[in-house]
């Protein structure tokens, strides 16, 4: 964990997505899944910590009945703001969705490597669809080819941090999601 920042937003060097775009767009996905599922038994899959902002407004902007469950894992080695492939579940799912439609919602996909882990984990509970909802979507550095099927914002390749996402754990409560100052993480 790192040193906790002094000023979390005098260390944002820009706002990528501010509240506003962030509520749009999470209630047009909510409308889309909404459409998508209707009349089917969807269970909505998140993975702790960063996604869980998207997940409590994406819940709430789904008009289905619907059950929610959360998994943690952790990434092993690799630097601050890069992932190794190597995964760790902390945290499994507490029911079964065998025979449910899952929807897997995550804050960020960048090079694909955990999502690529999960889903493969997933597919092994046998439910009877799975689907993948993705805040953001860093696609210039994919190292596995993933098939998203609902993506909020596809932005560059820069760190970023809010709503959900952190560097050493700070910055998850910002509002909005911006580029994280190079400064942050280089010293
Ligand atoms: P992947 O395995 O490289 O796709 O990385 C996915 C995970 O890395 C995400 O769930 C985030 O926890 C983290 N991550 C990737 N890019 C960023 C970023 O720009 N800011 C914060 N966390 C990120």
């Amino acid at each position: 964990m790192g040193r906790p920042p002094t000023n979390l937003h005098a260390d944002v060097a820009e706002v990528l997505l501010d509240e506003e775009r962030i509520r749009a767009k999470v209630l047009e996905l909510g409308e889309r899944i909404s459409a998508d599922y209707a009349g089917r038994e969807l269970t909505l899959v998140s993975v702790l910590k960063g996604s869980l902002p998207f997940m409590a407004d994406l819940m709430r902007a789904i008009h289905l009945p619907l059950t929610i469950d959360l998994m943690e894992v952790s990434s092993y080695g690799g630097a601050a703001t890069e992932t190794s492939g190597l995964v760790r579940i902390i945290k499994d799912l507490s029911a079964s969705i065998d025979g449910r439609d899952a929807l897997l919602v995550e804050d960020i996909i960048d090079t694909g490597l955990t999502l690529n882990y999960l889903l493969r984990y997933l597919r092994g509970k046998n439910p009877a669809s799975l689907r993948i909802c993705t805040l953001l979507d860093k696609p210039a550095r994919r190292l596995v080819e993933i098939p998203v099927d609902y993506v909020g914002f596809t932005i560059p390749d820069q760190f970023v941090v809010g709503y959900g996402l952190d560097y050493g754990e700070h910055y998850r409560n910002l509002r909005y999601v911006g580029v994280l100052r190079p400064e942050v993480y280089s010293t």
